[in-house]
């Protein structure tokens, strides 16, 4: 009774809000993503080895900000590979669940928790970042939330540093209430991801479809100018 209280004061309040804050208030819900966590757990280890480790095997593991790891089932594969991640998420049940299943370390890797307000990454010093993650999350991000967010990578990636965003591509097509949207996706495009990072000198160095069901969200890859310091 409670819960369909909530969702229909939810559904009231994001007709009236503009898109950010709506997309804000339905990605905090306390719960939203509790059974996403359970059932996408078992699609890890394919999604690891066929798409995302191909694509981000030559960057540089130093230092990784996980954007919006939930309960970590990517956090544990950054693990295997990198020496320390930086896991920031705006939900604290999401970050609890991810601490309780990897501790503060994996197979040597530290890692870090923050809870953030969803757009931005001020817990970051400028330049600490050797690489950006974000998988089957930024999809459902609203565009102004992806722009505040694209400016703090290029903010806090090092020279050279390098970025994998799995994103949204369903631009205008796209309702503000991402319930109603195929899979929860957002109104990203990738035109608009590519312009966000020139907009903030970041090259882009691919963007790559990626099949989702019966839509396509897409894979960007971009790096800041310079060369890393290993
Ligand atoms: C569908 S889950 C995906 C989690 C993880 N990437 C995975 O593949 O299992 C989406 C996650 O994004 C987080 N999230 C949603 N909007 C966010 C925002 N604006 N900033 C940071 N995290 C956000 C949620 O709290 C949740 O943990």
């Amino acid at each position: 009774m409670i819960n369909r209280i909530k969702n229909a004061f939810e559904n009231i309040a994001v007709w009236f809000l503009p898109s950010k804050y709506a997309n804000l208030l339905l990605c905090r819900r306390r719960g939203r993503w509790s059974n996403y966590f359970i059932s996408a757990e078992s699609a890890m280890e394919e999604q690891w080895r066929t798409i995302i480790w191909p694509l981000i095997k030559d960057f540089s593991f130093d230092a990784v900000l996980e954007l919006a790891p939930g309960a970590g089932r990517n956090t544990r594969k950054l693990c295997s590979v990198a020496k320390r991640v930086l896991a920031v998420d705006l939900n604290e049940y999401a970050l609890r669940q991810c601490r309780r299943q990897l501790g503060d370390s994996v197979s040597g890797c530290r890692i870090e928790y923050h809870r953030n307000n969803g757009r931005d990454l001020r817990m970051i010093e400028a330049g600490a970042i050797s690489a950006v993650y974000s998988w089957d999350s930024a999809v459902h991000f609203d565009k102004e939330v992806m722009e505040h967010y694209i400016a703090e990578f290029a903010r806090v990636l090092r020279p050279g540093g390098k970025g994998f965003v799995h994103h949204a591509n369903l631009g205008d097509q796209a309702h503000k209430n991402i319930k109603r949207n195929p899979h929860a996706r957002s109104n990203m495009s990738k035109e608009l991801f590519a312009r966000y990072c020139r907009d903030n000198d970041l090259v882009v160095i691919d963007q790559i479809d990626m099949p989702w069901g019966e839509i396509v969200d897409c894979i960007t890859l971009f790096a800041k100018h310079g060369k890393i310091d290993a």
